[in-house]
This record gives C-alpha cells, sequence and structure tokens, in this order.
C-alpha cells in the first residue's frame, strides 16, 4: 500500500494537460507497456502493445468481450460450475448461455462441441476453473483450438487467478500456446483483483489483431477508459519492481493460508468430508453429501460472519452438478482463517 500510494502521489502531482486529456479507449499506454512486458510474458503471451485493453477488473473485460461479440441470436459456452456475473454479462446481450460441466481435466470440451457446436463464443477458465481449480488438458486445449479455427468461433480464455494458479507452477495460457496462428481466435482475459485487491478494479483484455477496432468501438461507446491516475500509478508499481515482489510473497501467503485451511478442516469435519484444492489457488470446496442442503447451510454460515459460496448457485441453469460449499481463504489473515474454520466445522456437524 505504501509503494502504490508513493506512485500515486508522484503521477498525480506530475499529471501533465496531456495527461489530463488522456483519452485512448484502450487504457492508458503505460499500463498497456507495463502488462505487456512484466505481466503477460508469466503466462507465456507474447503480443504487440496495440493489442492490450485496460479493463475495469476481468469482469470488465468479460463485459467488453460480451458487448463485442454477441447478440441475441448467437449462443455461447461457459464452464458450469462457473462465475456468475459471467452468465449474467452473456445474458445481458440476449444470448444464450450453455453450461458445460467440468472434470478433473476442466471443462468438457468434447461435450460443449457436441451440444451446441455453432456457439458464436466459448468462455473457458483453461489455468484454473472456478471453483474446482482443475486445469484444462493439453488435449482439450488443442480440440478447443481447432474447433474454434474451424467453426470461426472466438475462444475467451479468462485467466482470472494469472500467476497464483498452481501456486505459481501453472502451465502457460491458451493464447501462449503457439500452434502457427491457432491461437489468432484467443482472447485473453486477466485482472489484478486477485494479485493486488478486487476493489482496484483494473485488470486487461489481449486481443487479436483482427479485433482490434471492433472492441476499441465497443469501449469508446461504453466508458471509454479507466481512470488516469490509478493506471498510471499501476504501471509505475510494475515497472518499478514492487508487483514482482509482491507476488512472490503472496504465492508463500496464500500456501500458507490454504495449507491451513485444509489441515484444520481435516481435524474438525465430520469422517468422509475433506475440503479439495487440487490446483492450489486460494479457493477451497467442500463437497457435502445429498441430505445436506448447501444452500441453507451457506445462509447459517453467513449469519454467524463466515460467507462461504454454495456449489448449487453454479450458473447455467438448473443444478446438475453436487452439494458443496467453495471457501475463499486469499484475503484472510490466519487467525480469522482459523476461528472461520471452526465456525464451519461446527455447524456443517449440526447439519450433518
Ligand atoms: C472466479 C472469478 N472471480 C471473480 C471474478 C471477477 O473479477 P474482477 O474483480 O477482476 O472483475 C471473475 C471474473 O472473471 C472470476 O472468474
Amino acid at each position: 500500500m505504501r509503494a502504490f500510494e508513493r506512485c500515486l502521489v508522484r503521477r498525480w502531482r506530475a499529471m501533465s494537460s496531456a495527461d489530463a486529456l488522456h483519452d485512448d479507449p484502450r487504457g492508458d499506454l503505460s499500463l498497456r507497456r507495463a502488462v505487456l512486458r512484466h505481466i503477460v510474458p508469466g503466462r507465456g503471451i507474447r503480443t504487440t502493445v496495440d493489442q492490450v485493453f485496460i479493463t475495469e477488473g476481468a469482469q470488465g473485460g468479460l463485459d467488453l468481450c460480451c458487448r463485442s461479440l454477441l447478440d441475441a441470436t448467437h449462443t455461447a459456452w461457459m464452464e458450469r460450475p462457473g462465475p456468475l456475473a459471467l452468465a449474467a454479462a452473456i445474458e445481458m446481450t440476449g444470448a444464450k448461455v450453455i453450461g458445460v460441466p467440468v472434470d478433473a481435466n476442466g471443462m468438457r470440451v468434447e461435450h460443449a462441441i457436441r451440444h451446441a457446436p455453432r456457439a458464436r463464443v466459448g468462455f473457458v477458465s483453461p489455468a484454473y476453473a472456478f471453483p474446482s481449480g482443475a486445469r484444462l488438458s493439453l488435449s482439450r486445449r488443442m480440440k478447443l483450438l481447432e474447433w474454434a479455427t474451424r467453426s470461426g468461433a472466438a475462444i475467451v480464455e479468462i485467466d482470472y487467478e494469472g500467476e497464483l494458479s498452481g501456486d505459481g507452477a501453472s502451465a502457460t495460457s491458451l493464447l501462449g500456446l503457439d500452434f502457427d496462428g491457432a491461437n489468432d481466435c484467443v482472447i485473453h482475459v486477466g485482472s489484478f483483483s486477485r494479485s493486488l485487491f478486487p476493489a482496484l478494479r483494473l485488470g486487461f483484455v489481449i486481443v487479436p489483431r483482427s479485433l482490434i477496432r471492433p472492441f476499441a468501438r465497443v469501449r469508446a461507446a461504453s466508458t471509454r477508459s479507466s481512470p488516469h491516475a490509478m493506471q498510471a500509478a499501476l504501471a509505475d508499481f510494475i515497472e518499478e519492481g514492487h508487483w514482482a515482489r509482491h507476488m512472490r510473497r503472496l504465492k508463500q501467503a496464500t500456501r500458507r493460508r490454504r495449507e491451513l485451511v485444509v489441515a484444520e478442516l481435516r481435524r474438525l469435519l465430520p469422517k468422509g468430508l475433506a475440503p479439495r484444492s487440487p490446483a492450489g489457488g486460494a479457493t477451497l470446496t467442500i463437497d457435502l453429501p445429498d441430505h445436506i442442503d448447501d444452500v441453507a447451510l451457506a445462509a447459517r454460515l453467513a449469519a454467524a460472519g463466515v460467507d462461504v459460496l454454495p456449489l448449487g448457485v453454479g450458473a447455467g441453469g438448473p443444478r446438475n452438478i453436487g452439494r458443496g460449499l467453495v471457501l475463499g481463504i486469499g484475503a484472510h489473515p490466519e487467525s480469522m482463517l482459523r476461528r472461520a474454520a471452526e465456525q464451519l466445522a461446527t455447524l456443517v456437524r449440526e447439519a450433518s
């Protein structure tokens, strides 16, 4: 926070009249350059600054993708369960959402191709499907690219966890895979919400060359761009090495917090129940037996001050996934996580 404050104050004081009038719908050039040089290379991506758009978090990027690519005649795939706000952004364009099941190898791409081969867009989180953490296998990545190239569809790669997926040992991104230009159909969506904090409201989208103009048109017709001072401060924060230092510490802290919660819940939960977090990261899932109503349990936990997401509210139509609770452990100190784990285990035992 202190390093960011210094960057912000310096940029604020030094603001020129050109900065004050700055108005590129793709965002501030200094931040687009910093993303290009320091953020996306960690995901195996080489691109040009023309192709980088700064957005209001990943959700701002997904909204931009939806507005630019979809209308009421289209269908789009997304993982089920998946982020609810993505389903809402797709539905706002009038397009139909097809929820695609997820297994240990990520989105079941063959299932999606069989059921909705003419989808306009496939939204997918290859590095870390929310909430299971499943990573898309290489053979499914190739099937996905092959389908999109053949059918003229676009793939929106949601890389919400970024370098934090798999505790930093993450496979390269889909856009970073280079099969003779097969990734020309991939739009990459990233965010600073996980690496810094969600209320910063900054993220980025990398688009293929052919989509720069349509995306810029939509951006110019909606919010135009994010506030200049925050973008410029973040650019300096990254260029001066603060972001990389912070990421090293954050990866360690996330691993420690996850290990603590997993150990506490293994000790305290009834036999047969255990949290899973196959791909590391800051999200854990506890699968529950059918007789426990996860939605009601989440409401009781909320009343006790523990905020969890019931698996039953996953996007994409009626429940056809198991019952469970999704826990976010990234934002809390260890003492608070310990208390929350105790509270959670007590209420699960009562419901069992
Ligand atoms: C798992 C998950 N959480 C939260 C968000 C919202 O992110 P942001 O704060 O970057 O808009 C997204 C958007 O894609 C997401 O996939």
